[in-house]
């Protein structure tokens, strides 16, 4: 069926036009002044909204086993949650650990997504080991169309690899054209002063922070960008969360090293105190790289306004009360992670575009344009033009609201964002041209995500 979108000001990166947008069979097929509606055509008044291409959120946890328990969310519940906060495609990070093979891993990861996915998806595929039939399983899944890597450079013994394997995926990378992420911690300095503060009795999750400093992040992310160098790879730093981090990725940038960067939500509203609330609320507010000294935010949101930063994800990673109490006795075993990806594009509308950090261009290219660019997705995804899927959403910045884990969609007890005030959310969310949300409801149809096959770009 059609649909026809009437008088929307249509927002893209670089350009804010006022005009009509048809849809047929998924995509956009024009876009123009008084368009006439095909017969049975939806129609849908945009008048008075802003008209966004379809927000990608490049990266979430939905199946991860990890830290001795399972993240909550399915791709039913986490997509739902997704399409009613405007994302429309999320990249899923998938996460075998070092016992497990690769292969398996990566089908066992797509058939969690298979038919429960009510948005588009793709995934990252990590390497977590690299041993003699890790090139042949890699070349097979980035045929399948998983275009991009994921490696941490923390979690030693489980998800870590060290700087041989580190150096094999990017020079793979290179040879296949195909983007690296990465998780910049050092490993050792991590598991040393976790060891360190647990001897001293410090065992509360106020320690987190202490336990995986900013110098810790910042040799993580400069040694990633040494590795970058030396092997020509492109690489893109997940989850940056400090001054210090940012500029050792701006200093290899400057250098020529083709090297991109992450912030995610909670990094840019959140700071270390959160986590030093006493019990179990610290402990919600648990993540790695952790929450920092809120000095960082400014820096964070002067890189993001400039393109330093180049995108905003989540790394939405939800664990409830009683998942987070694993860690009750001892830091280094709370499960590490805070959802976000109902809220990442109202708050960072919020946050950024109302508040005047942000402007409305920069804002679109960092939820949305920006990573479907890096991940080869564009313009499929992220753009508003003749020939893209009709991932659409028509955002009413009149609509006033506050977080709230009581509202929430994700699959959770808590909200780590909890009571934060919002000025805006989507009215009419379409993926591929069939409307998914109205006003903070799903009323679309489960199952309707495809996995979303990618080439290589980064030659
Ligand atoms: O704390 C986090 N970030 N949890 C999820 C795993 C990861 O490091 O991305
Ligand atoms: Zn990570
Ligand atoms: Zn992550």
């Amino acid at each position: 069926m059609a649909l026809l979108i009437r008088n929307a000001e249509i927002v893209t990166v670089g350009s804010r036009v006022r005009a009509d947008i048809l849809v047929e069979n998924e995509t956009i097929t024009r876009i123009g002044k008084d368009l006439k509606a095909p017969p049975n055509a939806e129609i849908i008044d945009a008048t008075g909204k802003l008209v966004f291409p379809g927000f990608i959120d490049p990266h979430v946890h939905i199946y991860l086993p990890f830290m001795a328990t399972f993240a909550k969310d399915t791709h039913e519940t986490a997509s739902i949650a997704a399409l009613i906060g405007g994302t429309t495609t999320y990249i899923e990070m998938c996460c075998p650990n070092r016992n497990d093979d690769a292969l398996e891993g990566y089908q066992l990861w797509k058939s969690k997504a298979d038919g429960k996915s009510a948005c588009d998806y793709a995934f990252h595929m990590s390497v977590t080991k690299f041993v003699k039939e890790t090139e042949s399983q890699l070349r097979q899944i980035v045929a399948d169309g998983t275009a991009s890597f994921k490696i941490f450079l923390a979690y030693k013994n489980f998800f870590g690899v060290d700087d041989g394997e580190m150096y094999q995926t990017l020079e793979l990378a290179k040879r296949l054209g195909v983007i690296v992420t990465a998780h910049c911690e050092n490993a050792e300095l991590v598991v040393r002063l976790q060891q360190k503060l647990l001897a001293e009795g410090k065992t509360g999750p106020e320690w987190h922070e202490p336990s995986r400093p900013e110098s810790v992040e910042a040799e993580g992310t400069g040694h990633f960008a040494s590795f970058l160098e030396n092997t020509r790879a492109t690489g893109y730093v997940v989850h940056l969360s400090c001054e210090k981090a940012l500029h050792a990725a701006l200093d290899a940038k400057s250098r020529g090293v083709k090297i991109h960067v992450e912030s995610v939500l909670p990094h840019f509203l959140l700071d270390k105190t959160y986590a030093e609330r006493p019990g179990v609320e610290g402990m919600k507010h648990v993540m790695s790289p952790p929450l920092r000294a809120k000095h960082n935010q400014t820096a964070l949101w002067n890189a993001l306004a400039l393109a330093s930063i180049d995108t905003v994800g989540t790394d939405h990673c939800p664990f409830d009360t009683e998942q987070k109490l694993l860690g009750e006795d001892s830091f280094v075993n709370i499960p590490n992670g805070i959802p976000g990806i109902e809220d990442r594009v109202n708050l960072l509308y919020t946050h950024g575009v109302k508040r005047g950090r942000l402007d409305l261009d920069r804002f679109v290219d960092a939820a949305s344009t920006k990573a479907a660019k890096l991940f080869g997705l564009f313009p499929r995804k992220g753009a508003i033009a003749v020939g893209s899927d009709a991932d659409l959403v028509v955002y009413d910045t009149d609509y006033r609201g506050v977080v709230s884990a009581k509202s929430q969609h994700v699959n959770n007890d808590y909200n780590g964002f909890e009571g934060m005030e919002i000025e805006g959310r989507p009215s009419v969310v379409t993926v591929r041209g069939k409307v998914q949300v109205r006003d903070g409801k799903f009323i679309g149809e489960r199952g309707r995500g495809k996995m979303l096959k990618r080439e290589p770009a980064h030659f």
